[in-house]
Formats: structure tokens, C-alpha cells, sequence
């Protein structure tokens, strides 16, 4: 049986968990910090199987020890930002919770391939790799799908069509930097920019982009997590059927679109030893500047983490 395992038992982590459990995805083991928390949320799930039709184990625990031998291991476990918050303001504190969770990873499930979802999500990605000192191909990070999904519904919204006909692609840091790309993005193979006005679709870029930050002006007390735990489990599902989706993650790059040494969210091929191929698109010249600011902004927190480490 597949194990996976996810760090911090909070929205984003135990919807993600419910949502595993419910695919049959594989066994899994919930960490959380606080006492009781993982635990009362995996039972409450687990006395929810008969009625949802699953039969795998899932684990609430704070023993770090309960993750030995998971093929994936995803990180949720962080500080969520608030209405006067970015993302960059939670680098110090979500350094440190990475590094800690980075150290236990080590130690209890060393072969594991490594889905970091905590924010800032492309500077925390870089800290997983070097906390952890995996191979870049098995550390990478969830944003793309998210994005891309959000864009999906808004250009459904717009069109009145069904969303399932919509292929959104979001290139780019998990930000304000992110990069929508209209070109890519289609409804039943017909690019949206043959179907919606200049204006229309910059509406829709601008609202994708400030997807994360309307939800919580709306939440108040917290962030999105229903769109992304589905968005982690699309990613966990390629990784442990090995089904090799082409997906927008947040990857490594080594040279790919002109970048080195930088997390940037781009498509992937994704299978079960993580990151497979990053695959290049021919991009306008206008986008690659984009993309290359959008790893700038990426380059400038990295910095600020290097202070924090
Ligand atoms: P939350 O506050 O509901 O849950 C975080 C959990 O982490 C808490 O239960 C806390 O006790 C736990 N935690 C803290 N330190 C820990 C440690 N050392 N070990 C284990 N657990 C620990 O927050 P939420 O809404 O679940 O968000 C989690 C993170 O995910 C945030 O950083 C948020 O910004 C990020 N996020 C990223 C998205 C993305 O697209 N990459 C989308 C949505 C959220
Ligand atoms: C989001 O985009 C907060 O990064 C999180 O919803």
C-alpha cells in the first residue's frame, strides 16, 4: 500500500487528507504540532468511511516517527496570512517551521518525494530542497494547479460554459508576479483568445492573480483551502499511480526558460519520482519578461530567507 504522509493538520492539510482518504490514494499519516488536533480530525474522518465509501487508514499523530516510509510527504504545516498580510511576510516564521519539518523528513522518510504547499510557496520550495538536500526532482511545489484551476472557473464564469471544457495554464511564482497565459489556455482546444475580448481576458488574468488575496478578504481569519487540497491531491494522485500528468508545479530549473538555481511554477511531467521533465513552451516575448521578473521576485525572497536560515 502507497503511504502518504501530510505535515500540519490545519485547513488546507486535513481537507487534503479527507480528500486522499476518499480517492483511496493510500494510507495516511496526519502530523500537526498541537496535541489532539490530528488525531480528533483523523478519527472524526475515519468514522466517516462507511458513509463515504473508504477503506484506508489514516493516522493522526505528533510523533514524526508515524511518517517512516512514505512515498510522498506533502507540507501544509505553516502560518496562513491575514487580510494586511503577503505571502513574503511569512518568510521568517514559515522558515523555521520548514526547518523543522525538513530535519524530521530526513530522519523518518528519506526516500520520500516531497510536495511543499506552504507559503511563500516558491521560496519555501528552495528552502525544502536545501533543508532536506534531496534531489531537485523530488522536491517541488503545489501553485500552478491551483492558479490554473481559479483562472479555469473564472473563464467558465465568463463564457457560460461548463468548466469542465476549460484548460487554463499559470505560469510563474506562487504571486502577484504570476503569469496567466491566455494563449495556453482553452475550452474544448479553442484558445480563449478567440473567444473572449483583450479586455475581458485581462479581467480575468488580474482576478486569477488576485485569486488567494479575494478569498481572504472574504475568509478574514484564514486563506483558501478547498480549491487547494483538490489541487494537492491532482498532484499526489500523478505521483503515486505514476500517471505522468503535464501539470504547472512549482519546479527546479536548471537553464529551462533562461533560469538556474531558482523554484519557478512551470509544466511538469509528474510521476512517481517527482518531477519527470519540465517541459518548455515557445513563449511571446512579452511573457518570457514576465516569467523573468516573476523569478527575480522569487530570487529577492530567497534572499530574505538566506538571512532567516
Ligand atoms: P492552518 O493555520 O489552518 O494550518 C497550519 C497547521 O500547521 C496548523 O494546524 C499548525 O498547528 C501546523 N503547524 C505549525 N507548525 C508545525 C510544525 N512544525 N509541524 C507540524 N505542524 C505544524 O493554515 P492552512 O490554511 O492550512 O495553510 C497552511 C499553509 O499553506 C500556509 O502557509 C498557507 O499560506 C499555505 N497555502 C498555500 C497554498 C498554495 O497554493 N501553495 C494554498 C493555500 C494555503
Ligand atoms: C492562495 O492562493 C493563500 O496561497 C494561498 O489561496
Amino acid at each position: 500500500m502507497v503511504k502518504i504522509s501530510v505535515i500540519g493538520a490545519g485547513m488546507v492539510g486535513a481537507t487534503a487528507v479527507q480528500r486522499l482518504a476518499e480517492f483511496e490514494l493510500g494510507d495516511i499519516a496526519m502530523i500537526d504540532v498541537v496535541e489532539g488536533l490530528p488525531q480528533g480530525k483523523a478519527l472524526d474522518m475515519l468514522e466517516s468511511a462507511s458513509l463515504c465509501d473508504f477503506d484506508v487508514d489514516v493516522l493522526g499523530s505528533n510523533d514524526y516517527s508515524d511518517i517512516e516510509g512514505s512515498d510522498v510527504v506533502v507540507v501544509t504545516a505553516g502560518v496562513a496570512r491575514k487580510p494586511d498580510m503577503t505571502r513574503e511576510d511569512l518568510i521568517g516564521i514559515n522558515s523555521n517551521i520548514m526547518k523543522d519539518v525538513c530535519l524530521h523528513v530526513v530522519e523518518h522518510a528519506y526516500k520520500a518525494v516531497l510536495l511543499i504547499v506552504t507559503n511563500p510557496l516558491d521560496i519555501m520550495t528552495y528552502a525544502a530542497l536545501k533543508y532536506t538536500g534531496f534531489e531537485h526532482q523530488r522536491v517541488f511545489g503545489m501553485s500552478g494547479v491551483l492558479d490554473s484551476a481559479r483562472f479555469s472557473y473564472f473563464v467558465a464564469a465568463k463564457l457560460n460554459c461548463s468548466v469542465r471544457d476549460v484548460h487554463a495554464m499559470v505560469l510563474g511564482g506562487h504571486g502577484d508576479t504570476m503569469v496567466p497565459l491566455p494563449e495556453y489556455t482553452t475550452v474544448s482546444g479553442i484558445p480563449i483568445t478567440q473567444l473572449l475580448s483583450r479586455n475581458a481576458i485581462e479581467r480575468l488574468v488580474s482576478r486569477t492573480v488576485n485569486g488567494g488575496a479575494e478569498i481572504v478578504n472574504l475568509l478574514k481569519t484564514g486563506s483558501a483551502f478547498y480549491a487547494p487540497a483538490a489541487s494537492i491531491v491532482r498532484m499526489v494522485e500523478s505521483v503515486v499511480r505514476d500517471t505522468r500528468r503535464i501539470l504547472p508545479a512549482c519546479a527546479y530549473l536548471t537553464g529551462e526558460y533562461g533560469q538556474k538555481d531558482v523554484y519557478l511554477g512551470v509544466p511538469v511531467k509528474l510521476g512517481r519520482r517527482g518531477v519527470l521533465e519540465v517541459i518548455e513552451l515557445e513563449l511571446e516575448d512579452e511573457t518570457k519578461a514576465a516569467l523573468a521578473q516573476s523569478a527575480d521576485s522569487v530570487r529577492d525572497g530567497v534572499k530574505k530567507l538566506n538571512l532567516c536560515l
